[in-house]
């Protein structure tokens, strides 16, 4: 059975780093483990996102992104580093999911920034975030910078081996996955 991956992009733009950096871990999963991959951007959904906060209701866009994550057997969340922390978008969409929903689902944390300086945001925003929800954040996070991709393309050795950290870090936690 396949393991199922939810991947969601807090980046207010498409294409964006944020992306590739999703595709950037997925792809280093997938040799590993047998896993059908799903991409919650939620770009594309930022007004909805706004209205069903603000009394609108949910429309279907916003309730199957919702549903994803619910079943995911594995999160991945990515998000640009804004102001010091994840943007103002990706926490709309989590104040949007019910604080039972993640209960004890594995979620591997990645963030892209300017530059290192807000490196720890992994640890010190998202982790406390997930940890509302009683996620099982994986051990090793994923920091990427402007300086890893080229056009918006993963570049370089520095990120890849960021993430093959990471992904070798997570195998043993997932569900029906052991090391190689
Ligand atoms: C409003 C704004 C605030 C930002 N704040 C930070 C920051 O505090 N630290 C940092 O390292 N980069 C910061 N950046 C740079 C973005 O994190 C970086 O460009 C982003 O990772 C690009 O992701 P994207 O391609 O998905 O848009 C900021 C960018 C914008 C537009």
């Amino acid at each position: 059975m396949s393991l199922r991956v939810v991947a969601v992009s807090g980046s207010l733009r498409s294409p964006s780093t944020t992306a590739a950096l999703i595709d950037g871990i997925l792809d280093e999963l997938s040799p590993h483990v047998d896993i059908v991959r799903e991409i919650v951007d939620l770009h594309p959904i930022a007004g909805d996102l706004a209205a069903a906060l603000t009394g609108g209701g949910k429309t279907d866009a916003v309730t199957a992104a919702l549903d994803a994550i619910a079943g995911a057997d594995l999160l991945v969340v990515a998000t640009p580093i804004y102001r010091g922390s994840y943007t103002g978008l990706f926490k709309e969409f989590f104040d949007l999911v019910p604080q039972d929903a993640l209960a004890g689902t594995p979620v591997l944390l990645a963030a892209g920034g300017g530059d290192d300086q807000h490196s720890l945001a992994i640890d010190h925003q998202l982790r406390p975030l997930f940890a509302f929800f009683r996620a099982v954040s994986l051990p090793v996070g994923v920091y990427a910078r402007t300086a890893d991709f080229t056009d918006r393309r993963i570049s370089g050795e520095a990120l890849p081996a960021a993430i093959a950290r990471a992904v070798a870090a997570a195998l043993p936690a997932l569900p029906r996955v052991s090391v190689p």
